[in-house]
């Protein structure tokens, strides 16, 4: 399938194929219950389970979920070291039902700041994940969607470089090839929750033509009656693509 096949979706299909989510809100989730914001991403982690559930029943095949960002470095060494922790205890507790669920996990972001323990982690879900196609769960961790452009044009410069790739050839089909979710489908339906609206350098190449939702909900109340909601919504969405209704 082509990328630009990959932004129009399924044929006769109204619900998305892919659902990107930026998790916000976990730290005034806390705050509002007088507790360290670490107690409102660990509540934010139980949710996870829930709308992975529900994706079969709603038809969406891909949920890609922003975990941690390039930028989430900035927190207080508690925070990022409570949150590493956090990853680590999530994949080791969760990784059997994810199996056999039929889940497939893959990971995108830079792994070079993240500790060999995660690392070690995270290739093990994708591998003993990797014959499953219910729901394909992409965690974006350490993931900035410039940082992952710059990583995929250095890439896509070395194989310039080499002889590989010939520069006249290079369009917009040419680099997705080189970005981390080279294997997904662009996102259909992007939901923000905790009323920001901002992107936050989320899939910023992938999100060219997504829906939007921004949602007062903070992600610890967020739940599969909202989602189920947000994904019908979406049903009633006019996707021209640049282009006019015919
Ligand atoms: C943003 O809320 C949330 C994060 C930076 C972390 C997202 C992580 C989780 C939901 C937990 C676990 C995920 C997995 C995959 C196990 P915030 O801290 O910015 O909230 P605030 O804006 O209210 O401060």
């Amino acid at each position: 399938m082509s990328p630009k096949d990959q932004t129009t979706g399924r044929p006769g299909q109204r619900g998305p194929r892919h659902v990107a989510i930026i998790m916000d809100g976990n730290g005034r989730w806390a705050q509002a219950r007088g507790r360290p914001r670490l107690f409102g991403h660990h509540a934010g982690a139980k949710r996870v389970r829930e709308i992975v559930e529900a994706c079969p029943d709603l038809g969406v095949e891909y949920l890609t979920i922003f975990a941690f960002s390039t930028e989430n470095w900035k927190r207080t060494q508690v925070e990022v070291a409570g949150l590493m922790s956090l990853f680590r205890r999530y994949i080791t507790k969760e990784a059997r039902a994810l199996r056999e669920e039929g889940v497939r996990v893959r990971f995108i972001g830079d792994r070079v700041r993240l500790d060999d323990k995660l690392i070690r982690l995270m290739d093990e879900l994708e591998e003993m994940t990797a014959a499953n196609t219910r729901v394909h769960l992409t965690i974006a961790l350490n993931y900035g969607g410039r940082d992952e452009v710059a990583r995929a044009t250095k890439r896509l410069a070395e194989d310039v470089a080499a002889g590989r790739l010939d520069p006249a050839s290079v369009d917009e089909e040419t680099l997705p090839k080189y970005l981390d979710t080279y294997v997904l489908p662009d996102p259909d339906l992007v939901i923000r929750t905790s009323g920001e609206a901002r992107i936050s350098n989320f899939l910023l190449w992938q999100s060219a033509y997504a829906e939007y939702e921004f949602i007062d909900t903070l992600w610890p109340d967020f739940s599969s009656e909202i989602f189920a909601g947000l994904v019908r919504d979406y049903g009633a969405r006019d996707r021209r693509f640049g282009g006019v209704r015919a």
